[in-house]
């Protein structure tokens, strides 16, 4: 009795914990997807996987939802916070708008790591980023571990850790910043990825992630952000956030997967512009994307969405949907569609085992498509001056849409050493004055670079006052490299980081240009490949000149046999003579067979005694 009473007690108290584990479970992860049609016929779908893992847990080695792999490489690496960021694409904010998530969650094309490293000496924190990058590398599928002192800055002004950090003192902690623009992120970088959640791409919001889909994608960012995070009064806890953003084009999405290239509409089917005054039968003048704005999400993604991951918090509504409230939304049975306040989103909650789907018709208001795209606070554009193969020139254009507002921002350029910058030449103008204004610049960091070991850092703190356009440019060297530095694509030009701007005030915000291709002085990679034809030509005529006079034989024209019609002729008046001679013979009696060859013989012996006599001459 007391054995069955303390089985029943021990059984409960299991019960219990399992109970507040499940409870806990729920409330340290969750995941959202929120959709977000754009003008242009443009879709922007968020993936947000977020999970909180107590910090003396995860010191302990109880990785919860954190995934283990990662978990012990940044606990093997000493890393208090890490960003990693992989994208493809260019964010067009004039159509588009402001940025996801204020631009915290995206890269520059390519990829970017930066993280808080904890280290005494700088060596040490160079040991211990080398370490990280080839681990991430390996972890990520990706060539991170090219990340080497040539590709890595320390940032002075443009990065603020995200997470609290009660114990960091600037002595022991070290921020390095590292960039590969000229990775390609491809579906090999995904699949790790979806690995690293706690459903593993099976359940949830992580099914409609194809790679087929989201590198088709327009623009599309995959990032990853660890941070402790020390509530008050509260036990810290290590969070993990990894987001996929991506801009479909919904006519694009909507090709089915048999027919991967876009090809343009037969002329019967353009959408024409009906109110242009020259339309006529056989004039069209297409329109502008508008048209086809009706879309299910098993046409964008490819796929329904299976159910929802077990583990994540109930509370937090899997799916949202920012479209104006007059549109019409019709989604699939066991699904609950809840209308915030703001009247612009809805989200929906789903059952754990339904296969969800929402369609979207054609709206019947042509005027409330989309919702209207929040204006960024900056508009920012890099492109190249100059020309030739010596010098050239960078210029910034940095617009400020706001009437009454001043941004100022930190503009930072992480530029490979062979791009040698001259810093006198920096100068900010505004747009319509031809004196450059040195009230705009505030401050600067620079770090030039070393020949093969580092590039330059370059930090520029300045402002934009509100409603101008600010051009910021400097010039630049290009150096010639050694033969062997050259990749073998050499001619197609050398990837240059997007440039980071932070923005300090009115508000946090992050956005990057785009990453530029200069184009070096490259040499002639012809010349040894030249070099090699004409030498085997000239040793191959050499060779088989020499060849021939080694081997051949020397005759003079008289002493050699008759060649030609004459001889010929001869010849064959030889055999008609034998042959009549034979029949006349025959009838005679066969006196002798052999005497008909006898002639030949002695002819073709004594043109060998002949060729004899000739050599021996
Ligand atoms: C994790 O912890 C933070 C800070 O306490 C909290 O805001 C958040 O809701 C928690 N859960 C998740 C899933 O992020
Ligand atoms: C900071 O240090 C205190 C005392 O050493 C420790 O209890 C706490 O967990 C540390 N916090 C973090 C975030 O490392
Ligand atoms: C058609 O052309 C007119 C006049 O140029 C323009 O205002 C309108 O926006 C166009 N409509 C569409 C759907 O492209």
């Amino acid at each position: 009795m007391r054995q069955l009473f303390s089985f029943a007690l021990l059984s409960f108290v299991s019960f219990s914990s399992l109970l507040s584990s499940a409870s806990a479970a729920a409330a340290d992860y969750h995941e959202q997807l929120v959709l977000r049609p754009l003008p242009l016929s443009a879709l922007l779908a968020s993936f947000n996987f977020r999970s909180n893992t107590s910090l003396s847990e995860f010191e302990a080695h109880n990785f919860r939802f954190f995934p283990r792999s990662l978990g012990q490489i940044l606990q093997h690496a000493g890393t208090q916070e890490l960003h990693l960021r992989f994208s493809l694409g260019r964010w067009d904010s004039e159509s588009w708008g402001a940025r996801p998530w204020g631009g915290a969650r995206e890269g520059g094309t390519g990829v970017e790591l930066w993280a808080w490293l904890q280290a005494a000496t700088d060596e040490e924190a160079d040991h211990k980023w080398l370490t990280l990058t080839n681990a991430l590398s390996g972890l990520f599928c990706a060539s991170l571990n090219f990340i080497d002192g040539t590709r890595t800055t320390r940032p002075v002004m443009s990065f603020q850790p995200e997470g609290d950090h009660p114990n960091m003192t600037a002595a022991d902690t070290h921020l390095l910043y590292g960039v590969l623009p000229h990775e390609v992120v491809c579906t090999e970088n995904l699949t790790p990825f979806l690995k690293l959640l706690p459903c593993k791409g099976k359940a949830g919001i992580a099914t409609l992630l194809d790679g087929h889909k989201l590198f088709d994608a327009s623009w599309q960012s995959m990032a990853i952000d660890v941070k402790p995070i020390c509530p008050p009064g509260a036990e810290c806890v290590l969070q993990i956030e990894l987001t996929i953003d991506m801009v479909l084009d919904i006519d694009r999405s909507k090709r089915p997967r048999g027919n991967p290239i876009p090809r343009p509409p037969p002329g019967h089917e353009l959408p024409c512009n009906t109110s242009k005054s020259y339309h006529a039968p056989d004039t069209c003048f297409p329109t502008d994307h508008q048209a086809n704005q009706d879309w299910t999400l098993s046409q964008i993604f490819g796929r329904t969405m299976k159910g929802t991951c077990p583990l994540t918090d109930p509370a937090v509504p899997p799916v949202c949907l920012h479209v104006p409230d007059s549109r019409s939304v019709f989604h699939s049975d066991g699904v609950l569609e809840k209308k915030n306040l703001d009247r612009v989103s809805r989200c929906f909650e789903i059952q754990p085992d339904v296969d969800f789907e929402i369609v979207l018709p054609a709206p019947e208001d042509e005027s409330a498509v989309v919702v209207k795209p929040v204006t960024p606070l900056l508009y920012a554009e890099r492109s190249f001056t100059g020309h030739g193969q010596e010098r050239g020139g960078v210029q910034t254009i940095l617009h400020n849409p706001s009437p009454d507002t001043e941004v100022e921002f930190v503009y930072m350029e992480s530029l490979p050493w062979f791009m040698r910058i001259y810093l006198h030449t920096m100068s900010a103008r505004i747009q319509g004055q031809t004196a450059k204004d040195d009230s705009l610049i505030k401050e600067v960091y620079y770090r030039p670079a070393v020949d093969r070991a580092r590039g330059t850092q370059l930090e520029v703190r300045m402002r934009v006052p509100p409603a101008s356009t600010v051009f910021l440019t400097y010039d630049f060297e290009k150096s010639i490299l050694r033969y062997t530095e050259y990749p073998p694509d050499a001619n197609r030009g050398f990837d240059v980081a997007a440039a980071v701007i932070t923005i300090l005030s009115p508000a946090a915000y992050n956005l990057r240009t785009t990453s530029l291709l200069c184009s070096l002085p490259t040499p002639d990679f012809s010349m040894p490949y030249n070099v090699i034809i004409f030498t085997s030509t000239a040793i191959a005529l050499a060779f088989g000149g020499m060849f021939n006079i080694l081997v051949r034989r020397f005759v003079a024209a008289d002493e050699g046999p008759e060649v030609g019609l004459a001889a010929l002729k001869k010849r064959i008046q030889g055999r008609v003579s034998l042959l009549v001679e034979k029949l006349k013979k025959g009838k005679t009696g066969n006196a002798s067979d052999e005497s008909g060859t006898k002639p030949d013989k002695l002819e073709t012996v004594d043109t060998a005694q002949s060729i004899e006599g000739a050599l021996k001459e």
